[in-house]
């Protein structure tokens, strides 16, 4: 009797931390805003972030570039559960398969075509190719990516966060950039050390 009580009070406990994971946000604060530990009082511009004033204006860069307003670099985030990144793709380049840990993604795109897909946890790909003006939502946590294929055009996207510090975990660069030993690599892609330790080499260039 009392091991079954134990038993289902640690399911109890299971479960409510399966259903907090399944629903969490950021956590929720208990004052309008937080400010940070050494300062007492503020302003309108500890609101106002105008590290991207001049991205628009400024030639795109020769490789993909993400430029973020989260946490890190918009402080006044903290405790708001959003923020924002600019995604710049020059003609041809990608953004490779990545995850954010902590919100789904909602991508706008600004200027020209983007492919862009999700793969569940089924492992089924969604994926589309957007026009300007376009909006596309990847899911919490589901890997995804997006790509620019023409060879002439760049394209700009805004992507807007549930999160102010999403995370991002590059699969290329998580799986393959770290030091997860090559003979644990060759087993778990099914192949041999020698070509887990060229593609390791094409990503540490
Ligand atoms: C508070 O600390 C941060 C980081 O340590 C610093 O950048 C900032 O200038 C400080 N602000 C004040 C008002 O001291
Ligand atoms: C607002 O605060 C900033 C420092 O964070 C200060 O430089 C600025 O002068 C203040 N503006 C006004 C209108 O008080
Ligand atoms: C791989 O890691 C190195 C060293 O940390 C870094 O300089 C490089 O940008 C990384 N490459 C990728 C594709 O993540």
């Amino acid at each position: 009797m009392a091991i079954k009580h134990e038993l289902f009070f640690l399911l109890a406990v299971v479960f409510a931390a399966i259903l907090n994971g399944a629903t969490a946000g950021d956590p929720d604060i208990t004052s309008d805003f937080l400010l940070p530990q050494n300062v007492t009082s503020v302003n309108g511009t500890f609101f106002t972030y105008t590290g991207l004033r001049n991205i628009f204006l400024t030639a795109i860069p020769p490789t993909f570039k993400v430029t973020k307003a989260s946490l890190k670099e918009f402080p006044a985030l903290d405790g708001q559960s959003v923020s924002y990144a600019v995604l710049q793709f020059p003609a041809g380049s990608v953004n490779p398969p990545h995850t954010h840990p902590r919100s789904a993604e909602l991508l706008f795109l600004l200027v020209g075509c983007l492919e862009v897909g999700f793969v569940d946890t089924k492992n089924i790909l969604y994926s589309q190719t957007l026009q300007t003006g376009d909006m596309f939502v990847f899911p919490k946590g589901l890997v995804h990516f997006q790509y620019n294929r023409y060879s002439s055009n760049s394209a700009v996207a805004i992507s807007a966060f549930g999160s102010a510090n999403a995370g991002t975990v590059s699969i290329p660069g998580t799986v393959f950039n770290t030091s997860i030993s090559d003979d644990i690599l060759a087993k778990s892609f099914k192949t041999d050390v020698a070509t887990i330790q060229k593609i390791k080499s094409g990503l540490a260039a």
